[in-house]
């Protein structure tokens, strides 16, 4: 019988032991480079900071647009003494992409690399089925081209005293190899997950520091060890060893399916407060935890590297919304958030603190102008133009002060 199989499927065996053996060179490549990890950038040394911004697809150029006003209102200063550069990238849309066959044209990938920061729109990824070629994800490109290894999301529910922050692994797991998978044969797909240690490491690693540095005593692992035992399990192995270096951070490793209940358990889930996950779980449960915030429009990613950072919205191009008419009312929190993240990362600190109350002020507390979706509701614009007001009233920290007292741990 096994001769059997091994004579009838010989070929197909045979072009996957190739596929595979390709796959093992470049990440093994792709290792070696790794430990030959660079130098942090340092913002603060360089002149002009260039702050890229790609619209996307969708209402990816609505929110982006507001958010980028936003930022450019508050770094005018910067902007006026030439310290910062805003830089539109065109053409990373679904029609361009078809095209050329690619995720990320060369000409704009070039581009991209030229500046330090980017501000950027969802995209469309396309899927089986599509009128789109099935290409690859231009966010999933974008990461391992940059090599923006950390997708850093937080999501904040002070009245029910949920302040987390996930550190999801962005350039291994199940999506590294996501487009490399192979048909066997007609009737046998295989996909490929690859984690290493010096990708975990690094993950890991910023994890802890951010608690460190923050002060937070709590750092969770969650992987699905259990099961998925070597990939999974190397990943929980590299976390026991760098939780080594850092005595004064607790930590705890939970499992993916249970942790996805622990996050809507009243009793627990305001004890997580750093976690840490490879790729695919992380996309997962962030949206979970987006939910819990009031929804994916409202939650805001940081992907950041050594080199490059990119700042986006966690959700997707919501080309319904376009179809129906409805993209000008389109929610431009969750570009909002990703710009507070932006200011931070590069070091206006109190400027994101800023933009974060004021975002607080607009959305939780004081809620003058409110985006429903839909024509019912403000418009994008409208909503940044009351962001914009919000920072400019000399009442601001005022209004936080009470919006904080009022309501956090309130449960209301
Ligand atoms: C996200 C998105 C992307 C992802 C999609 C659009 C490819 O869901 O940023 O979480 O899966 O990473
Ligand atoms: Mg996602």
């Amino acid at each position: 019988m096994t001769e059997d199989i091994e004579e009838k499927y010989r070929e197909a065996v045979e072009r996957a032991t190739k596929h595979f053996e390709g796959l093992l060179i470049e990440q093994l490549e792709r290792v070696e480079r790794l430990k030959r990890a660079e130098d942090w950038i340092d913002y603060s040394k360089i002149k002009p900071i260039i702050i890229g911004v790609v619209g996307g697809d969708g209402i990816g150029p609505y929110i982006t647009r507001e958010a980028r006003r936003v930022l450019e209102f508050m770094l005018q200063e910067e902007v006026a003494e030439g310290k910062v550069v805003f830089r539109d990238i065109e053409g990373l849309t679904i029609e361009n992409r078809a095209k050329v066959g690619k995720a990320i044209p060369d000409d704009i990938l070039e581009e991209l690399k030229k500046c330090h920061l980017i501000l950027k729109g969802p995209t469309t990824t396309p899927r089986k089925g599509d009128p789109w070629p099935n290409i690859e994800s231009a966010n999933v490109a974008m990461r391992r081209e940059l090599d923006l290894f950390a997708n850093v999301r937080p999501v904040k529910v002070p009245k029910l005293g949920i302040d987390w922050v996930f550190f999801r692994e962005n350039t291994e797991g199940a999506y590294m190899l996501g487009p490399k998978g192979i048909m066997v044969t007609d009737d046998m797909a295989f996909d490929f997950k690859v984690i290493t240690r010096q990708g975990a490491e690094r993950i890991i690693r910023l994890a802890f520091d951010y608690a460190k540095k923050n002060n937070i005593n709590r750092v969770t692992v969650v992987t699905k060890a259990n099961v998925i035992k070597t990939t999974d399990g190397l990943f929980l192995s590299v976390a026991e060893e760098v939780a080594k270096e850092y005595p004064e951070v607790e930590w705890d490793d939970w499992y993916v399916d249970i942790m996805s209940a622990k996050l809507i358990d009243p009793a627990r889930r305001s004890q997580f407060r750093v976690i840490v996950l490879p790729n695919l779980y992380g996309d997962i449960l962030t949206d979970e935890a987006a939910q819990i915030q009031g929804g994916v429009g409202t939650a805001g990613a940081a992907n950041i590297g050594k080199r490059y950072a990119m700042f986006e919205a966690i959700h997707g191009s919501a080309p319904r919304m376009v179809k129906e008419g409805r993209a000008i009312y389109a929610d431009p929190s969750s570009m909002l958030k990703a710009a507070s993240m932006l200011l931070r990362h590069a070091g206006f600190t109190e400027r994101a603190d800023k933009l974060d109350k004021a975002l607080d002020i607009c959305t939780l507390y004081e809620k003058k102008v409110v985006v429903t979706g839909r024509s019912d509701g403000a418009t994008g614009e409208e909503f940044s133009n009351y962001v914009m007001e919000t920072l400019k009233d000399p009442d601001l920290e005022k209004k936080w002060e009470e919006y904080h007292k009022r309501f956090v741990g309130s449960g209301e």
